[in-house]
């Protein structure tokens, strides 16, 4: 058993949040050999029933959930910063040609401990990830993520078309990779696998239909791709798939829309696209920077929460352009009042920590699993330091109330505040 005494900050399954100033976090390991929360709360209220128990004691400190990123490409770690028009323009002239040099196991490797290196130093425990369309890159990250005891989701791009060489697959092989790399990955250690369309448009039909039928024979296997993101990537998805009633719905064509379906961006959207979403149970991965650095619009969260279908914060690099929860969480808040419509916050600073913890495990199928630090969830935590910078310091300490806290750190924040991440995991 382990204690660690220190501020406290929770949620409910519900996404509200609880803070303890004085707070006790007691740990205990499971027989897989994972810490998990075995009490939580005020220091005053729970101090007594482990008494004797070792304390670790982080005064000044606030211990709080680890974050949940879901979506991010871990081969594009060197391409954030890359300038384009838009997304197209961008997909041709800088990723795909970087994307083919995890070709090589070895740069596969080397890129993904970088990766998980900057997970762990901007405070995410969980991230759904793309790799590429080669193979090896899922086994380079996957096989780091385990020795780590890194909880990951992580799949083999699909893109049998419109990608140059170097990055395109081969339809019937590309489907019995992902069916092999299923077996080898999926549920080893903290581990799961996703199935990986790229987005329609770098699919074949037949790619497409076995990438449902894979998703069929392995239900309870992620699937991940990319819709409505950019007007132009839009229209061609149209001209290639006419029999569709939108972007989206080629995905449930194909039988690509179900619990554990995650698609990044979602922002072109019309409200029987979102009952869509609703009604299969299918999770969007909202990635703010990505959409303002390459100029593909703004999620409607009003519209989200009208309809009510589960959304959650991802940071998308590297179209995104940072790696921290606290500049996702921003630009998250910048969005918001884009086309806002009601007077008040865009989205209240618990709303945006919930949608990069709590409620981004509940949107991907692991809630009561990771995200809120509640009794038998797995011990996935931060530790921040509110006074990481003079500034923050100014203004923490005046924080009289946890939603300026929150707030403070949301727009001061970085990777400074997050003085350690600690795993549940023990690794292999
Ligand atoms: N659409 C297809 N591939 C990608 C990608 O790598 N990044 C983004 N942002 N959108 C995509
Ligand atoms: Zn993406």
């Amino acid at each position: 058993m382990q204690i660690y005494r220190s501020s406290l900050l929770r949620f409910t399954s519900q996404g509200l949040a609880e803070f303890d100033p004085d707070g006790l976090l007691a740990l205990q390991l499971d027989p897989h050999g994972r810490w998990r929360v075995e009490a939580a709360g005020s220091w005053q209220s729970l101090a007594p029933r482990f008494a004797g128990v070792p304390v670790t004691h982080w005064p000044d400190r606030i211990i709080a959930p680890g974050f949940i990123d879901m979506h991010i490409h871990f081969p594009q770690t060197d391409v954030i910063g890359s300038p384009a028009e838009g997304l197209l323009p961008w997909l041709e002239n800088y990723t795909f040609p970087h994307e083919s040099r995890f070709a090589d196991p070895a740069y596969a490797a080397e890129v993904a401990t970088v990766f998980l290196d900057e997970l762990q130093r901007h405070g995410v425990t969980t991230a759904l990830t793309f790799a590429t369309s080669h193979p090896a890159s899922v086994d380079a990250l996957m096989g780091e993520a385990l020795q780590r005891g890194q909880r990951l989701i992580a799949g083999k791009v699909l893109q049998d078309r419109h990608s140059p060489d170097g990055v395109r697959d081969e339809t019937e092989q590309s489907l019995i990779d992902t069916e092999a790399l299923i077996q080898r990955w999926h549920g080893r250690g903290r581990l799961g696998y996703a199935i990986t369309p790229r987005f329609a448009p770098s699919c074949s039909e037949a790619q497409l239909r076995g990438a449902g039928e894979l998703a069929a024979r392995y239900p309870d296997v992620w699937i991940q791709s990319h819709v409505a993101e950019n007007l132009d990537e839009v229209q061609w998805a149209r001209e290639l798939f006419p029999a569709a009633r939108s972007y989206l719905s080629i995905y449930d064509d194909f039988g690509l829309m179900r619990k554990r379906a995650v698609y990044a961006h979602c922002i072109h959207f019309d409200d029987a696209d979102r009952a869509l979403m609703r009604d299969t149970g299918t999770a969007a991965a909202v990635s703010p920077t990505s959409n303002l650095f390459l100029g593909s619009g703004f999620f409607d969260y009003e519209g989200a929460r009208r309809i009510g279908f589960h959304h959650g914060l991802a940071s998308d690099v590297g179209g995104g352009t940072s790696f921290s929860p606290f500049h996702t969480m921003l630009a998250a808040y910048y969005v918001g009042r884009e086309g806002q419509t009601k007077p008040g916050l865009s989205l209240s600073p618990q709303e945006l920590w919930w949608r990069h913890t709590g409620g981004a495990a509940e949107a991907l199928g692991l809630g009561g699993v990771v995200g809120t630090l509640q009794s038998g969830t797995e011990a996935d935590f931060v530790v921040l330091d509110p006074k990481a910078t003079p500034l923050l310091a100014r203004k923490t300490s005046q924080a009289s109330s946890l939603d300026e806290l929150l707030f403070a750190l949301i727009v001061l924040g970085d990777d400074r505040v997050i003085e350690r991440t600690v795993t549940a995991g023990s690794g292999a």
